[in-house]
């Protein structure tokens, strides 16, 4: 029993037995197991239990874990460099291409989280614009600075809290909140805020509420406000980023950000960031501008050989997107056929490699609201079932699953059937 020693022995020393929050498994009323190894899809406990794996990391390993790719780019790199603090030609290397593959970015900054690449651009979309007001949408997470644990998506959602204590009011107070795919929500707020709003920052796909696109009319409305009231448009694509497609969720649009902000695939399972956008905005940030922001470690040499090794794979095996594709079709399809045979009310919501099966008699979910009516008791008997299994999905309804490059048909149609002996149990 060597994971509840260790989970038992890391509550003493880490606040929850945890370095974040969501995954000490605190609503689903067990403990965690505790992992030791990954190889492609398979996960490996401290027992020597192997899970299937469907969160790879909470989205990063779209190429599986331990690929033997980018294992090979970070053991080259380690022989050489671990860090300098000084320009590297590897930064170049993967800022240009992203630069050079992203349709909306010129200029790019490296940062070590998705959190760290939204308050950065955040506070450079207010230094840009001399305004201070922020919109966010309710049920989208955009990492734990102040200023956006308001309605938050993710852990804040599970967690059933408003927000967080220690954030001061100041520090919400110019953070409104827009309701997810609802127009009329946004017209109201910048005929009342307009002059005041720096930026709209939105997950184009969120996966924060479970996954959830947005229409394309809504981002369409979000533009036109923007640019009728000077505001700019920031894209969160810290999750789909890469992920929905090689050109992420932007891709999937007409209409384009001014903004958007990277982390996750980007890094290839190593702590990075990033955010970029429009050359007359990114030259607004020190040392060429006005707007201050720096790391230490950002562009670290080890974590952009692990990036660059990870998109350059993804492109030049673009075919794999279109086999997520068609892993991702066959098991919302075979979630909504079993669902609907056993008589278990669910919406199947999948954007690529990215699903939630939320659980409820509604005929769709497209806002926080929707989500906020699912059946979180019936999630909670899924998610151990599942577990159970050999499953390794999110401890929570308010997530998506991943798939990898290294999901087969057969880890589909073992998922389904672990899914028909759930929905079979529950139809009784
Ligand atoms: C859309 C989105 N933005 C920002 C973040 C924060 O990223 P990080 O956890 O790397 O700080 C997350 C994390 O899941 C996210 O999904």
């Amino acid at each position: 029993m060597m994971n509840e020693k260790i989970f038992e022995e890391s509550k003493k020393y880490m606040p929850g037995g945890v370095n974040s929050p969501v995954r000490c498994f605190k609503d689903m009323g067990i403990n965690p197991p505790v992992i030791k190894s990954g190889n492609g899809v398979i996960i490996k406990d401290e027992d020597g239990n192997e899970y299937i794996d469907f969160v790879l990391a909470w989205g990063p390993l779209i190429l599986g874990h331990c690929d033997v790719d980018v294992v090979n780019a970070i053991n080259e790199e380690s022989k050489i460099a671990l860090a300098f603090g000084a320009p590297t030609k590897l930064e170049l290397e993967v800022s240009k291409f992203m630069c050079e593959n992203l349709d909306t970015i010129d200029m790019i900054r490296m940062v070590n989280s998705g959190t760290e690449a939204t308050m950065s651009a955040i506070k450079l979309a207010r230094g840009y614009t001399k305004k201070n007001k922020i919109v966010k949408f309710a049920g989208c997470y955009h990492g734990h600075f102040d200023g956006f644990l308001v309605e938050a998506g993710s852990g804040v959602l599970t967690e059933g809290i408003a927000g967080s204590q220690g954030v001061p009011e100041d520090s919400i107070k110019n953070t409104l909140i827009g309701i997810y795919n609802d127009e009329k929500s946004m017209e109201d707020l910048f005929s009342k805020y307009g002059d005041d709003i720096a930026c709209v920052i939105i997950e184009p796909v969120a996966g924060n509420m479970g996954v959830i696109k947005a229409k394309d009319s809504f981002i369409k409305t979000l533009r036109r406000l923007c640019d009728e009231h000077g505001a700019l448009l920031i894209f969160d694509e810290v999750m789909s980023g890469f992920r929905v497609a090689f050109k992420g969720a932007q891709s999937l649009f007409e209409e384009k950000p001014d903004l958007v902000t990277y982390a996750k695939i980007m890094g290839g399972g190593l702590p990075c960031g990033a955010y970029g956008g429009k050359r007359e905005i990114m030259e607004h940030l020190s040392p060429l501008g006005g707007v201050y922001q720096a790391g230490t470690m950002s562009g670290n040499p080890i974590v952009m050989a692990a990036g660059l090794a990870t998109l350059t794979k993804l492109k030049n095996n673009l075919d794999g997107y279109d086999k997520i594709e068609a892993l991702g079709k066959k098991l919302e399809e075979g979630i909504a056929r079993i669902s609907e045979e056993n008589g278990i009310g669910s919406v199947v919501n999948r954007v690529g490699g990215m699903m939630t099966i939320f659980f409820t008699d509604d005929s769709k979910v497209e806002s926080y609201e929707d989500v906020k009516k699912c059946d979180g008791e019936r999630f909670k008997r899924y998610f151990l079932h599942m577990l159970n299994e050999g499953f390794n999905i999110p401890p929570s309804q308010f997530e998506a699953v991943f798939l990898s490059v290294k999901h087969t048909e057969e880890h589909i149609d073992k998922f389904l059937k672990a899914f028909e002996g759930f929905a079979k149990k529950e139809a009784k």
